[in-house]
């Protein structure tokens, strides 16, 4: 049983194989947050440790005594409406003009299993045993709202699922401002801000704050999650390593407009609230209606970051991520954007394939520019029908060449999209999102789609269905290049405006669910500029993403660490591309390109005859052991030894899931004289096994491996290394 509830004492104690998290009802109406944190066995009196109000020139209390003020109570979902003045998760207004929320607890049930968030991504079982549920109850007695709280604790994760579902259970409309999906407390402030900003080209790059007394915060306002900022969080111990510390992790559900922040108050009591952002939002909530806000994911690690990210990456890997590809290997494939970028025919595609198939790629992509009349980036969104001049015999006639050749073949689309110069946007000028008497501001030459309306959705989903049933088509990278401007929609009233960037989200979730639940056999590649809006939500229908446009290997090791700290292996895009550069013009070693991607779900962004017969050697032997270990990068465990952010190397390593392989790469970012050598010390072998290098043959001992470590040459700038060790039976003594 992960849910304990003390009636007497009304605890809730939500249990995980490691952690504890515990809510209490004080004075039968006030829900609190009590405690989260490493696993205790109980948790009793709810007033024991409970922050007593101490201000001397605040006094409003609203609860009987003194001693107590909403204001300082670890209040577990807290709405404007009370004496507490801090940050609310809840805010509404109502039709008499009043913008007062004050729910009190009035029930809960436990259940087994999780249930779906309608219209959301969300994380699933697969049987009622694999979590447990508490829902509970507030209800403010003036308005009659109610706002049901939820927990599904999936105990062997060590995670715990949070969100919130409003019902208007009144008579009046209400608008809801803001409705975050959690709220959680530090009881002192002595931990980092750790987070994950970025950029076209740069995303998820780890940075790491102490708190304030005041506000920190992370979002976006894009209504995509975006390049700039993942809707994730960690609070950490400042001392904390990769495996010692505590640390809080916080990862959002969902691919809109987010906020994750940390409010540390004068007692140096830390609130932390992460859900849709509220700028910009609002929802009428109407008699009768829901609102459901998606979920965040909570986990707790007394053993540093290490442990948060493989309880992420378990639960994504298996919980989220979806369909027929989510406990397969994927193919490795080759994708002509960096090789040709408009510039191609099918002749072009055909040579690349080709060359791929005979190195042993298993999957040709065929990138922009195969539709409409587009050869540059200014037109033809929209226009989901081939471009004979350049594929004489259509997709269908060059994905059947493909095909022939013993390859899979995969398209890029970008649906949600439309150019000003479309037969699209020249009979549907209204379809895009824009508010009247605005200016249509164009990104990359591109409106975006009002995926709030119902003709525009079916329309997306008629055109990348026909194309998909048109041809032997097994794998689909699906871009998304611009954020959202002058919000408006012409589908919605007036007063529903502002509800369009949830609309948008949920719109594109409901394209998405028809579109992969239409074609299960197809591999789902999510994109936006790279890796802007790489978060969890798109996980539920995209079991890989393209981690970044940046392709350099040494911008990969901080993209692909940063991104680690959430998403696992399998779901990052890595392909090796040509030198000098495209992004950087920087040159590195094939043979490091190779190693970096192989860390990912494996790919080639080049013209592979273009390389010289010592080259084609080269990605021969990469592909081969690419095959040999890639289950074990995508379905192992992962452990960073070392940090692209904090030294001069970074090194990973996976162990597989039956322990029986254990990959290790080592990458040198800039060598230095008399300081070249790092000794690695491996993470989560077993102590009395053997294990042998399968390249030297050498042998050590798992405790050997960890304790005492191999040393890592670090002469020369780029220069990478590759180990992979075969655990042995162990020695009879
Ligand atoms: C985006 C993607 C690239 C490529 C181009 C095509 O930038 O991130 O990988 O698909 O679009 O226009």
């Amino acid at each position: 049983m992960s849910i304990i509830y003390d009636a007497k004492e009304n605890i809730f104690h939500l249990q995980t194989a490691h952690t504890s998290y515990v809510l209490g009802v004080l004075r039968g109406k006030y829900l609190l947050h009590l405690y989260y944190g490493g696993r205790i066995s109980e948790y009793h009196n709810i007033e024991e440790n409970l922050p007593v109000h101490a201000g001397c020139t605040w006094s409003a209390t609203d609860i009987e005594e003194f001693n107590y003020c909403t204001d300082t109570l670890p209040m577990e979902y807290p709405c404007y409406g009370s004496a507490d003045l801090r940050t609310p998760a809840f805010h509404a207004e109502y039709e008499s003009g009043s913008a007062l929320t004050c729910p009190e607890y009035v029930g809960h049930r436990i259940i087994k299993g999780k249930k779906p968030l309608p219209g959301l991504p969300a994380t699933y079982v697969e049987s009622e045993q694999e979590a447990e549920t508490l829902e509970i109850t507030l209800r403010d007695p003036l308005t009659g709202l109610e706002l049901v709280l939820s927990y599904s604790v999936f105990a062997e994760y060590d995670v715990i699922a949070k969100s919130v579902r409003a019902v208007n259970k009144g008579s009046e409309l209400i608008n809801i401002k803001s409705i975050l999906s959690s709220t959680t407390y530090l009881f002192d402030k002595n931990f980092e801000f750790v987070h994950l900003e970025g950029g076209w080209g740069r995303e998820r790059h780890i940075q790491k704050k102490p708190l304030i007394n005041g506000s920190m915060s992370v979002d976006s306002k894009r209504v995509s999650s975006s390049h700039y900022h993942s809707p994730f969080l960690a609070l950490a111990r400042p001392w904390t390593t990769e495996n010692q510390g505590e640390v809080y992790g916080l990862s959002l559900v969902y691919s809109g407009n987010f906020i994750a922040q940390a409010d540390t108050n004068h007692q140096d009591i830390v609130r932390v609230n992460m859900g849709i952002n509220p700028f910009g939002f609002n929802w009428r909530l109407e008699p009768g209606e829901e609102f459901q806000a998606p979920e965040v994911i909570l986990t707790y690690s007394d053993t540093g970051f290490g442990t948060m990210s493989r309880n992420y990456h378990r639960l994504y890997r298996n919980r989220l991520c979806r369909g027929k590809y989510r406990d397969q290997e994927r193919p490795v494939l080759i994708n002509n954007w960096e090789a040709t970028y408009f510039h191609f025919n099918e002749e072009k595609i055909l040579e690349i394939a080709k060359k791929a198939k005979s190195v042993g790629v298993e999957l040709m992509v065929l990138d922009d520019g195969w539709f409409g009349k587009r050869n540059t980036d200014n037109c033809s969104l929209g226009d989901w029908t081939s471009n004979r001049e350049k594929l004489p015999g259509g997709v269908e006639g060059l994905a059947d060449k493909v095909s022939a050749l013993g390859m899979k073949f995969g398209l890029w689309f970008e649906p949600e999209m439309v150019s000003k110069d479309s037969e699209l946007y020249r009979k549907h000028p209204d379809w895009c999102i824009h508010a009247e008497g605005r200016k249509r501001t164009e990104s990359r030459n591109q409106l975006v789609l009002d995926l709030t309306r119902k003709e525009v959705r079916d329309y997306i989903v008629e055109a990348v269905s026909n194309v998909l049933g048109s041809a032997p088509i097994s794998y689909v990278k699906w871009d998304m290049n611009r954020n959202i401007t002058e919000i408006g929609s012409a589908g919605l009233p007036g007063e529903r405006q502002q509800e369009l960037p949830h609309r948008y989200i949920l719109g594109i979730y409901e394209v998405l669910e028809r579109i992969t639940a239409a074609f299960p056999d197809v591999l789902f590649e999510g994109c936006s500029g790279g890796g802007g809006r790489f978060d969890p939500g798109m996980l539920y229908y995209f079991p890989q993403y393209w981690t970044s446009d940046d392709s350099d290997a040494i911008e990969r090791l901080y993209i692909q660490h940063g991104t680690s700290m959430v998403m696992p292996a399998c779901t990052m895009g890595a392909h090796v591309s040509a030198v000098p550069n495209h992004q950087l013009h920087r040159t590195t070693p094939l043979k490091t390109r190779g190693h970096v991607a192989m860390m990912g779900q494996f790919g080639y962004e080049l013209d592979l005859n273009s390389l010289s017969e010592e080259e084609i050697e080269t990605v021969k032997a990469q592909i081969s052991q690419y095959k040999a270990i890639r289950r074990t990068v995508h379905y192992g465990e992962m452990y960073r030894l070392c940090s692209p952010f904090e030294g001069r190397s970074t090194a990973w390593e996976y162990v597989s899931p039956e322990g029986n392989q254990v990959v290790l790469m080592y990458c040198t970012i800039r060598a230095m004289v008399l300081t070249g050598l790092t000794r690695i010390r491996f993470e989560g072998l077993e102590p009395e096994a053997q294990y042998k290098d399968t390249e030297s043959g050498k042998v050590y001992g798992g405790d050997y491996l960890m304790k005492v470590g191999l040393y890592m040459a670090d002469d020369r700038d780029f220069e990478s290394r590759l180990i992979v060790l075969e655990r042995l039976s162990a020695p009879t003594p």
